[in-house]
């Protein structure tokens, strides 16, 4: 077996594990992943794409920015659609200027990745059976195998960043962790174009039919999703079921304004909200997907898991430059404390947006009036945006 050693042994090389890489790499901390796909395996996924201020500024600070800000969107507001009509939220205008940038999540990850590569930084890809050791003690490490070969890496401390069905959290004795979880019972189903997007904002609309949204990618490609039953696989929806579906549930003008083309990828994601605590467990950090999961609505994923990397990267570099533990003992209390206040507005918003199969009217009734509460009061207004463009550190 070949053993290899570094400072800190990152499990998975989504955006999370390359963040954390990239931070700490900059700080001179050696850093090793390893990730059970393959590269291109990993930049195939399709995620959420909206980054508040604060994921932006971490992306500038670990060197990674500048596409983001060449060809990401920067946007002042969106649009809350219910009755047949759209209602602008002005971000800017309600948090003192503040916006947030459209930008694919699959774009973080390929220049998160191209700058790893660049610095000659190691990635273990397609590694096998990953079993983690020894973090409750002194001397944590990991085994897997790669092309056939066993290799054993030993390393001060490790990173679990490898999103809900990780090794990571598995790997914690049972009476050490508590879960939190709510399945919602609805799907999105997410279709990509290369179409212009049907309006330079995006719209959440709630609809008797069903939630959508209206997003993008750039000026010439969309993604749209449908709220649809559990029961439902993406090959029941052709494409023109899709976008006769959409049209129904969008206002006059936007349903006429609609282009449609043929599906890049279409798929159907369920909607969970989770949370694991503590986060920190010895020497095993758990940080994004891992630790815990938003529904999609308000996009909060991506810019939580990047919360915990700033919080993880500064614990780590501190300790590794004063042999402080300050950061490392308070990881877990301060990611949660941000965690929670996100899996909350994301909570409220999927079930302000959504409705239920066979839900009561006074439901139904009730969010209405919420939604109407929410377009014309400015306090409620407020509360919705300072939380999508993001909750201060
Ligand atoms: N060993 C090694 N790698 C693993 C293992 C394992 N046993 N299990 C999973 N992985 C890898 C996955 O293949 C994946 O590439 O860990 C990575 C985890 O990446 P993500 O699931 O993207 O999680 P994270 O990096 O925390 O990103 C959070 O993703 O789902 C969105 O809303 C979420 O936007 C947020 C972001
Ligand atoms: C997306 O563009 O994929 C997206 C945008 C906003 C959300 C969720 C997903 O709230």
């Amino acid at each position: 077996m070949k053993t290899l050693r570094t400072q800190v042994l990152i499990v998975g090389a989504g955006p999370s594990g390359l963040l954390l890489g990239q931070l700490l790499h900059k700080a001179g901390v050696a850093n090793l992943i390893v990730e059970r796909q393959t590269g291109d395996y990993v930049l195939g996924r399709i995620r959420a794409g909206v980054l508040e201020q604060t994921t932006v500024d971490l992306l500038d600070e670990a060197g990674v920015g500048a596409r983001m800000h060449a060809e990401g969107l920067e946007h002042h507001g969106f649009e809350l659609m219910f009755d047949g009509q759209r209602h602008h939220i002005d971000l800017s205008r309600l948090t003192g200027g503040k916006s947030v940038m459209v930008y694919g999540q699959t774009e973080v990850t390929r220049d998160l990745m191209e700058a790893r590569a660049a610095v000659g930084e190691q990635t273990l890809y397609s590694a096998s059976d990953v079993e983690l050791f020894g973090f409750d003690g002194d001397i944590p490490g990991a085994r897997c195998t790669v092309n056939g070969e066993r290799i054993e890496i030993l390393c001060d401390y490790i990173a679990g960043c490898d999103g809900y069905h990780g090794v990571s959290r598995a790997s914690v004795p049972a009476d050490a962790i508590k879960t939190h979880e709510k399945v919602y019972p609805f799907g999105w189903l997410g279709l990509l174009s290369d179409t212009p997007p049907v309006s330079h904002e995006l719209i959440y609309g709630r609809h008797e039919r069903g939630f959508t949204l209206c997003s993008m990618r750039s000026a010439t490609r969309s993604r749209y999703y449908l709220q649809v039953p559990l029961t439902d696989q993406a090959s029941d929806w052709s494409d023109e079921r899709f976008w006769h579906e959409l049209r129904l549930r969008l206002d006059p003008a936007a349903a006429a304004a609609l282009v449609t083309g043929p599906s890049l990828e279409k798929s159907i994601a369920p909607l969970r909200s989770f949370v694991a605590e503590p986060m920190r467990f010895g020497r095993l950090f758990l940080a994004g997907d891992a630790a815990h999961i938003v529904p999609p609505t308000g996009a909060k994923g991506l810019n939580l898991a990047a919360s915990d990397v700033r919080y993880l990267s500064q614990a780590l570099i501190e300790h590794y430059r004063e042999q402080s533990r300050a950061g490392i003992d308070h990881y877990s209390a301060r990611c949660l404390s941000r965690i929670w206040k996100a899996e909350r507005f994301s909570w409220w918003f999927t079930s302000l947006m959504h409705n239920l199969p066979h839900e009561p009217e006074i439901d139904a009734k009730l969010h209405r009036a919420e939604l109407e509460y929410v377009v014309s009061s400015e306090a409620a207004m407020t509360s919705m945006a300072e939380n999508y463009v993001g909750l201060p550190w």
